[in-house]
């Protein structure tokens, strides 16, 4: 660990109070919150308002944690029908900033922070990188996407919030990056865990071993990753890996992050955020421990309140650990939309990614190709040798990597070995999924 500058900060055990609320506490200021919440969505936003005179239900109906489940879903949908502002409870010249998800299909989803919001986020987003084990007085490589998605100027509040020094450097131009790395020694990276490993790889084209660089801890997220790739990436890099999660119609980055100590999942800051798992089929709230579609409720925020949205991410909400009232998400399946349904299987990226990781002849690069010739849908595996082994032995663990498949998920795929540095990198979000149908 670096020196640490700021006694302050470290003589605590976290962050702020906040994370050391009691259960009963905890529960105590939700409700509250909560009811303010909802109450300031109802009477500042039309779309909530139509939405639950519909549904029969006020504001006054919410008198317990759990009355949150007469309030009716919020949907992607929803954002998109009021477009770009219609959401914000606000009038737009007390919004302080902007930031907008671009998604795939169809217009951007544009969110909205006031002052306040802001001041909360870079606070979630400190406590996030104190969980992580950074300190004030370290050094932070933000190397997150710096404009309207909220990853690059959401980590770099939480980054001067916590005291410690950000060096800004967005994503892509990677040489500059490895380069940056060597010249600023920076204690932390904070980046998806594709693009580490595009970093990593780069290190290595350097002449550098990407085990001897000054970095002690990486905060990845914006991407599913598997525990197979916080192998992969600790090993290489020697540093710890921890996962930070958000989204932007929640906040962005800092909704929840993983301890150091233990690394066993985010820990949702429950005391903005409120989540429930819900089954994605029939919206029945699930027990925690089951898996299903992660909804949250925010609680504190005043421009761009959202009453329990439908984030598409499959999970599980389990016990606090580190953290004992705020409970955690296990690792991200996946999002519903990037389920893969191949000959009746369902089968997410993240699955085939736990399979490669563990396979030595083959590299952590690769992508998935769905096509189809006439009624057969096929999928592909393209993936590259890692550059010290053999063609032969590549292809051996290849056919491997077919029968792993095949036993595991239950599905007949083909696998295609190419070459070392052929397929695209990373320098985000990773597009692991090409859809040629
Ligand atoms: O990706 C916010 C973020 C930035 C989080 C930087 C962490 C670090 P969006 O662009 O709105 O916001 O995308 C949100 O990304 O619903 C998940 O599907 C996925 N995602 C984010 N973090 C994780 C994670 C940002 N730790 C969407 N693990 C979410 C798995 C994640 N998936």
């Amino acid at each position: 660990m670096a020196k640490v500058h700021n006694a302050r900060f470290d003589a605590a055990p976290v962050f702020d109070e906040g994370e050391l609320l009691s259960a009963a506490q905890l529960a105590e200021l939700q409700l509250s919150r909560l009811q303010w919440s909802v109450r300031h969505a109802y009477e500042n936003v039309a779309a909530y308002r139509v939405k639950f005179d519909a549904a029969g239900v006020s504001p006054d109906d919410i008198r317990s944690l759990d009355d949150i489940r007469r309030l009716p879903f919020t949907t992607k949908e929803d954002l998109r029908q009021n477009y770009p502002f219609g959401m914000f409870a606000v009038p737009v010249d007390q919004v302080a900033r902007i930031h907008a998800s671009s998604g795939t299909t169809g217009k951007a989803t544009v969110v909205g922070y006031t002052q306040k919001d802001l001041d909360v986020w870079a606070t979630v987003v400190a406590r996030s990188l104190r969980a992580s084990g950074i300190r004030a007085g370290m050094r932070v490589h933000n190397a997150y996407g710096y404009g309207l998605f909220t990853g690059g100027l959401g980590a770099h509040a939480g980054i001067e919030k916590l005291g410690a020094t950000v060096i800004p450097v967005s994503g892509g131009q990677t040489a500059r990056q490895v380069q940056l790395i060597q010249d600023f020694a920076p204690d932390a990276i904070m980046c998806t865990p594709s693009y580490l490993l595009t970093i990593a790889d780069a290190m290595e084209e350097a002449g550098m071993d990407p085990r001897s660089s000054s970095l002690k801890v990486a905060v990845l997220g914006a991407e599913p990753w598997t525990e197979q790739m916080r192998q992969e990436l600790e090993e290489r890099l020697a540093i710890d890996a921890v996962d930070i999660y958000g989204l932007s119609e929640v906040m962005g980055p800092g909704v929840g992050n993983e301890c150091v100590e233990t690394k066993d999942g985010p820990h949702i800051w429950e005391d903005h955020f409120y989540p429930e798992i819900i089954d994605a089929e029939t919206g029945e709230v699930l027990p925690d421990g089951s898996e299903g579609e992660l909804v949250f409720t925010s609680l504190t925020k005043e421009a761009f309140p959202v009453i329990r949205y439908r984030t598409r991410d499959l999970t599980r909400l389990l016990p606090g650990t580190a953290r004992p009232t705020m409970r955690r998400i296990a690792k991200i399946v996946g999002r519903n939309d990037d389920m893969i349904i191949l000959r009746g299987v369902n089968l997410f990226p993240t699955q085939i990614e736990e399979i490669v990781l563990g396979m030595a002849e083959l590299s952590p690069h690769f992508i998935l190709e769905l096509r189809q010739a006439g009624r057969m849908e096929s999928l592909t595996v393209k993936i590259e040798r890692r550059a010290e082994i053999a063609t032969g032995a590549a292809e051996e663990g290849a056919k491997q990597l077919v029968r792993r498949i095949k036993e595991i998920i239950g599905t007949s795929v083909d696998v295609d070995v190419v070459d070392p540095g052929t397929l695209p990198r990373s320098e985000g979000k990773l597009k692991r999924l090409y859809d040629l149908r």
